[in-house]
């Protein structure tokens, strides 16, 4: 049988590039050579697309990007074609079949919807959520919206847009004190990620102040009541009711919050697995992530995020569709720890993705 053509986009127009190299390269490396046939797209961050034929070691530091032998690919929506346009050196074109898509992308236009809703277009299958769930959970407004309904719990929230603080700064902040109760809060761009944008504000002006950061990032913004607990994280894996949730993980940032430094620079925050919770609580966070999955509508893959208050109290911080892939990453850390290799968890996540278009889970 012939081997599974997969295209891997990596990069992208985010503010997430350089963590999407890192998760790009982790699965290059990983993913069985000996079943799928594998081209790596490379998205620049203004946007442009290439077909990287280069060694996947110059990926992590960019230097992908001044190969010689890169070529002009198009994505393009039209169904029939059911695979990437390749502009040849020559300017012609060739179609290159694609069974499968894996977005190595995070954030904005990897991890929002945009790139899921264009290869729903194309009919190729593709890992991770479909459109609507992958823009649900990355809008952290709609997300604490839609748990509110299904009664999950979470952090006491508020938001508002952008221009509403711009016109009425006074009303906005006290519209907030009032909503939130008391100080420290937490603001966040509604759409980012790795924790751009993100601030702690002890005081009126200090929020003032963070609500004009997270509004750089996006014109919707969440505030939310500032949680003292453990950080903690599941990871689920599968389609509709088919679900494997693994145990849950525990983040020690080196930072005062989990900001970008201490995700990705740093590397001295601490990674406890299992975290260091009861077993009933553990469940309990297992449960809920496996709920909250459902309630989004999330399939292929998700990581679940928690703070958990005083040792029992499980509040849900938000959901990741694409979470890093990178040798220092939960998602793959947790996975391992339920006895799934990164090669074998890429296999599962492939016929997830080839499953959900109906084309036959052992294709
Ligand atoms: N309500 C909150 N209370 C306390 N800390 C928070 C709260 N919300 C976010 N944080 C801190 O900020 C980090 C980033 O926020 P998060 O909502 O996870 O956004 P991102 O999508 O950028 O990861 C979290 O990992 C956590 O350390
Ligand atoms: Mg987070």
């Amino acid at each position: 049988m012939s081997k599974l053509q997969i295209a891997v986009l990596f990069g992208g127009a985010s503010s997430e590039h350089e963590v999407s190299r890192m998760s790009a390269t982790t699965v290059l490396r990983a993913i069985d050579k000996s079943r799928y046939e594998v081209t790596p797209v490379g998205i620049k961050k203004d946007g442009s697309w290439w077909l990287y034929p280069g060694d996947i070691g110059l990926i992590l530091d960019g230097r992908w990007e001044s190969c010689p032998d890169n070529l002009p690919a198009f994505l393009v929506p039209d169904a029939s074609v059911g695979g990437l346009l390749i502009r040849d050196s020559d300017h012609s074109d060739t179609v290159k079949k694609i069974d499968c898509v894996i977005p190595a992308l995070h954030g904005k236009n990897g991890e929002d919807g945009t790139i899921q809703g264009l290869l729903q277009l194309a009919g190729i299958p593709f890992v991770g959520c479909d459109m609507t769930s992958s823009a649900a959970c990355m809008d952290k407004v709609i997300t604490n919206v839609m748990l509110e309904q299904a009664g999950i719990p979470q952090a006491r929230f508020t938001w508002l847009y952008a221009y509403e603080f711009q016109s009425a700064p006074d009303e906005a902040v006290l519209k907030i004190e009032k909503d939130l109760g008391s100080y420290p809060v937490f603001v966040k761009p509604a759409n980012a990620g790795s924790s751009v944008g993100v601030s702690k504000a002890e005081n009126r002006e200090e929020l003032r102040a963070a609500i004009a950061k997270a509004a750089k990032e996006d014109g919707k913004i969440l505030i939310e009541e500032n949680i003292v607990g453990q950080e903690v994280e599941c990871a689920v894996l599968g389609n509709e009711d088919d679900l494997l949730a693994s145990t849950v993980g525990e983040i020690a940032p080196s930072n005062e919050f989990y900001d970008y430094e201490a995700k990705y620079l740093s590397g001295t925050s601490g990674l406890y697995i299992p975290a260091h919770l009861e077993s009933g609580v553990i469940e309990t966070i297992r449960s809920t992530a496996q709920k909250a999955y459902q309630v989004l509508g999330c399939s292929g893959l998700a990581r679940v995020d928690f703070f958990v208050r005083n040792g029992s109290e499980v509040l849900l911080n938000e959901l990741n569709t694409l979470p890093g892939f990178t040798s220092i990453s939960m998602y793959p850390k947790l996975m391992e720890h339920e006895g799934l290799s990164n090669q074998e968890l890429i296999h599962r996540l492939i016929q997830l993705a080839v499953k959900r278009m109906g084309k036959g889970a052992d294709a």
